[in-house]
Order: C-alpha cells, then structure tokens, then sequence
C-alpha cells in the first residue's frame, strides 16, 4: 500500500484585495445572475469568462420545470464559449451567487458537473483556467486553476483501452 497526498492551493480574499481586472469580471458575474432563470430554486448564480482576447461572456443558470434539463450558470457560459470562440483560451471565469430565500454567506463551490466541464477546457487549451469565486458578502475565494477544484478528473485517455 501507498498513502498519497494532494495539494490544493487557493487564496481567499475580500474582494478590495483584488485586482481592478478580477473585481471587473466579479461585476460582469453579479449583473449576470440578474438573468438567471430560477424559479424553483430562487437561488441565482452568474458566471463571467474573461478570453485573452479581452471578450467578456456572461451566462446564468436556467432552470426547467423538468428539473435534470435545467444547467448551471458556469456550463451555459463555458459551452457558449465552445461553441462561439473554439479556438480562444480561456483566462478566467468569475462566479456570483444570491438567493432570493435566504442570506448566502459563504463563498459557494461549483458543482461537480461544472468542475469537470471547465477541467476539460482547461485540459484542452493547455493553459490554466483562473476561478474566482465570490459570495455575497464580498469573500473571494481564488484558484489559479481548475484542477485545484477537481484534482482528478475524467479525461478522455481514460475512454481508451491501454
Ligand atoms: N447552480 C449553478 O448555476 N451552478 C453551480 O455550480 C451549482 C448550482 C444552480 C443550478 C440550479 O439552478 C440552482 O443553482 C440550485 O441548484
């Protein structure tokens, strides 16, 4: 037997630390969970994505009165971005929550769903893809990339026989 151990490195901040580019997109995330489409939830999350070539996209999470057919705030952005810019690296996505019941005061993780969808990205543009995540409160919590919020992912090698 062999014990193993991961690091994870992250850094949480309020968000007056950061830098006027990372506060930026944290706004682009809240005006963007203004239009989400929540309703049986009432819980509202923004994803902002900076490009390296300075295009901001916004997504929210869209829900269905089938619930399974509803998606996250972070894969409606990530996949617009697959979809519009396929060839543009990915520099950072910034994440904002609310909810319309109760008070949120702890910085909110993405889903698992959305860690993987983000890692491939991450994985496919060979860059690493910084996560900001931003609680009502103003608490930031930073990982400068995907793989410190999912360490083992699923990846397609793993689809192959070897
Ligand atoms: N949600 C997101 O948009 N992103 C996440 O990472 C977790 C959850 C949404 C899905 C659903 O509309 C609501 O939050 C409650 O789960």
């Amino acid at each position: 037997m062999l014990e193993k151990k991961v690091e994870l490195n992250f850094t949480s901040a309020h968000i007056s630390e950061l830098d006027i580019k990372d506060q930026e997109l944290i706004v682009n995330a809240q005006e963007a969970f203004v239009t989400a489409y929540a309703p049986y939830s009432g819980f509202l999350v923004g994803a902002s994505i900076l490009l390296e070539n300075g295009e901001i996209i916004n997504g929210s999470n869209q829900e269905n009165v089938a619930y399974p057919s509803g998606l996250c705030a972070e894969r409606v952005a990530m996949f617009y971005v697959g979809a519009r810019f396929p060839d543009v690296k990915i520099e950072s996505i910034a994440v904002s929550v609310l909810s319309k019941s109760f008070e949120v005061t702890d910085v909110i993780f993405p889903c698992g769903a959305c860690r993987q969808v983000m890692a491939e990205y991450e994985d496919k543009q060979q860059q690493p893809i910084k996560v900001i995540l931003h609680s009502p409160t103003d608490e930031v919590l930073i990982a400068n990339k995907v793989q410190d919020l999912l360490p083992f992912m699923f990846k397609s090698p793993h689809l192959k026989k070897h």
